[in-house]
């Protein structure tokens, strides 16, 4: 009997040490002192025995139990101990490093200038508008006076929607006055930035996509006065006192009457150079008195509220405010060209 229980203590010890993870030191444990386990069945078969041999029996059993159990222990602290030496090891930290320096975004040079933009019209108390880019042709044209034989409506400016022939890309951001005007009454002040879409060849001055920011004000007494002190303001905020406006007459379905907007070229002062191509000014903007007609189907009376509204694209004045040649580099998006502003 006591050389079974020698021969078990024996072994179980051998195999704790040839143990290599901690779920077979587990699984020794249970084959040997779990409920089922050989020792604790050794302590059962005790009742077989004479009365006067059990207590040496149960004593040399238990130090058996004992010396499996101390086997055990000793040899899940020494791979305890092991196991955090290499986490030490691998997660060690070198402190005397230099830190990497996370790279700073910066804000793109349109975000940038449109900021400027709206902010300049936000102090002067117009209100920021929003409106879909893909537009029922209705907001895009119908409602701005632009009839369905106006060439403006051709395919090849226009990128419908497939399967809808009323459906489109807005190409301006004009649509976003009608939606204002139908659902709110002057006084209106507000403007509208956001990407307008035609079908045009990339080059150095066109994209498929670009920004255009609309004006829009209708009150009671408002004048083409309004219209020309309005926009000469923003100019003068966004470029400098110095710079001199000029309106010259033009033709939009959605004004009456309509004007065009140039500047003193901010590069030359008006002498001529390359950038104004030696004209002295650059047009920035289309501008006019709102359309009775513009007006009546919005539900507003013509002969109470007049308006002017305007309509400025941001990437030209963009490539102005910030001397950029090529469009395109607004949208590859180098950080080499997006880092520099
Ligand atoms: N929507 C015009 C365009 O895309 C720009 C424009 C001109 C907007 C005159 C206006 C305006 O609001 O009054 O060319």
């Amino acid at each position: 009997m006591n050389y079974d229980v020698e021969n078990i203590k024996n072994a179980a010890i051998a195999e704790v040490e040839g143990a290599s993870d901690l779920k077979q030191i587990d699984d020794i444990r249970i084959k040997y002192l779990g409920k089922k386990g050989e020792i604790t069945q050794l302590m059962k078969t005790m009742g077989a025995l004479p009365a006067d041999e059990r207590p040496a029996f149960g004593a040399i059993v238990n130090s058996a139990r004992g010396a499996v159990e101390d086997a055990l222990n000793a040899k899940k602290a020494a791979m305890e101990s092991v196991a955090i030496q290499n986490k030490m090891l691998s997660e060690k930290i070198d402190v005397t490093m230099p830190g990497v320096k996370p790279v700073l975004g910066s804000v793109h040079p349109l975000t940038k200038v449109l900021n400027q933009i709206k902010q300049i019209f936000v102090g002067m108390g117009f209100v920021i508008a929003e409106g879909p880019e893909v537009e029922k042709d209705y907001y895009n044209f119908d409602a701005l006076n632009i009839p369905p034989t106006h060439s403006a409506r051709d395919e090849d400016d226009t990128f419908y929607i497939d399967g809808f022939d009323d459906v489109l890309l807005r190409t301006q951001t004009s649509s976003v006055q009608i939606r204002v005007m139908e659902h709110q009454k002057p006084p209106i002040r507000m403007v509208a930035p956001g990407r307008v879409y035609r079908s045009d060849a990339v080059d150095a001055t066109h994209s498929p996509m670009f920004h255009q920011i609309e004006g829009l004000v209708v009150d009671k007494g408002v004048t083409m006065a309004d219209l020309k002190g309005t926009l000469s303001d923003f100019v003068n905020n966004l470029y400098g006192e110095k710079i001199d406006v000029r309106f010259r007459p033009h033709h939009f379905q959605f004004t009456e009457p309509s004007a065009e907007m140039d500047i003193s070229c901010p590069n030359c002062g008006g002498k001529g150079c390359n950038v104004c191509k030696g004209e002295g000014w650059i047009e920035i903007l289309g501008a006019g008195m709102v359309h009775a007609k513009v007006l009546e189907r919005c539900g507003i009376d013509p002969n109470v509220y007049s308006g002017f509204a305007f309509g400025l694209g941001l990437e030209r004045i963009a490539m102005r405010s910030l001397g950029i040649n090529d469009l395109r580099l607004f949208y590859e998006n180098d950080v080499r060209f997006l880092n520099q502003f």
